[in-house]
């Protein structure tokens, strides 16, 4: 998996450009808010997703322009690819090898990469909403059509919610309710079932990684937290998942009324991260978390590669400056082979690096330094 060539124009501080990257590692070196992660989420964004800090895409568009284009050049499945993306007025239109898609989403699955940035440091540190769209990233990369799933589950949630808000007990409404129950414990189980195959892969990867930045010192843990049901079976299928979750939405269905909201089902569960036995957001120092995120990003990609059968291209913004120098190089040595791209406010970052090219980032003006 590598991108070859990018222009774009129109997207947010970047000026209007076309550069060719390196294969191997691209270090892209620049002082603060010159541009440096906008970059990364132009190049993040042809995976098809949303950009990575959130931002709607009315807002990538630069202050002064009507519109934003963004185009790469890529080499994955064996061939030579091309991906177009056009924002205009908060719409998107994406052109993958010459053809328009009816919906821009559809071209999940195609290129695929891996960030690492400061903002992941949420996994460990914040809520369980940033845990799960961490895990919905992931899976929609291997199977698009979870995006799909996610997308319905979400739609018929609040659809549910907006039901209960002027819920009265009649009975016509308590089968109205059991209908929306049902179609919610459908779509639930399914991502639900998802989740629990992706992380039996998942946390044995996190495990070995995590003992390989500790030195086989420390042990991590990841489990999944169910909302539907503490202890569920990691066996059952997705039409046992979905009796369990609808029984247990009728059980909590007093209190939903009663709130007016849905108190079970994938978006109330959580990943609970253990270090040495101790929950990681409470008990771990700056390193352990910091390294807690590199192993799950290092698992991710590691499954994405076995999947796709080839390496995603790996983006570290503004990562490297944080991890201390054993971290750096056990981080540099696991990704040789791979397309990576490293951005950093400090030039000492770069003194290993003997392979790929030197960008520096001005005011959003990208140029070539250096190609070893
Ligand atoms: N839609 C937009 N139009 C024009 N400028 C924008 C737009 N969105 C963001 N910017 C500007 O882009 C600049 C650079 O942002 P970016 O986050 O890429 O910086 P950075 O080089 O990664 O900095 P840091 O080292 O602090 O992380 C910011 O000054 C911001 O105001
Ligand atoms: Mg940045």
């Amino acid at each position: 998996m590598k991108i070859l060539k990018m222009s774009f124009k129109g997207y947010r501080n970047l000026k209007e450009n076309e550069i060719e990257f390196s294969p191997e590692i691209n270090f892209v070196f620049g002082k603060n808010a010159q541009g440096k992660t906008n970059l990364m989420e132009a190049i993040w964004m042809f995976t098809g997703a949303r950009s990575f800090r959130g931002t709607k895409d009315v807002d990538l568009v630069n202050f002064n322009c009507d519109f934003a284009k963004i185009d790469g050049k890529f080499f994955f499945e064996n061939r030579n690819h091309e991906i177009t993306i056009i924002f205009n007025g908060g719409k998107r239109k994406a052109i993958f090898d010459d053809v328009a898609k009816n919906y821009p989403t559809n071209i999940i699955g195609r290129f695929k990469t891996v960030l690492f940035s400061p903002v992941h440091l949420s996994l460990v540190k914040d809520g369980p909403d940033f845990r799960r769209r961490f895990l919905d990233a992931a899976i929609c990369q291997l199977k698009p059509t979870y995006t799909k799933t996610i997308s319905k589950y979400n739609q018929v949630l609040k659809q549910r919610n907006s039901f209960l808000k002027t819920f009265d007990n009649t009975s016509q409404n308590l089968q109205l309710l059991d209908v929306w129950d049902d179609k919610l414990s459908e779509l639930g189980a399914k991502i639900i079932k998802e989740r629990i195959e992706y992380l039996k892969v998942f946390k044995n990867k996190v495990f070995s990684f995590y003992s390989d930045i500790s030195g086989g010192k420390e042990k991590i843990e990841v489990k999944y937290i169910f909302s539907v049901n503490k202890n569920i079976n990691l066996g059952l299928s997705v039409d046992d998942i979905k009796k369990l979750m609808f029984s247990k939405l009728e059980k909590t269905r007093e209190t939903d009324i009663k709130t007016r909201s849905t108190s079970c089902g994938p978006h109330k569960d959580d990943l609970e991260i253990l270090i040495n036995e101790k929950t990681a957001k409470n008990f771990g120092s700056q390193g352990q978390q910091r390294s807690a995120v590199l192993a799950f990003k290092l698992a991710e990609a590691m499954i994405l590669e076995e999947f796709s059968g080839e390496p995603p291209v790996i983006l570290l913004d503004d990562v490297m400056s944080e991890l201390d120098d054993f971290r750096k190089k056990y981080l540099l040595k696991g990704l040789g082979g791979r397309q990576v791209f490293i951005t950093s406010c400090d030039k000492s970052d770069l003194k290993k690096l003997k392979i790929g090219k030197l960008f520096t980032i001005e005011n959003g003006e990208v140029n070539v330094k250096k190609d070893f």
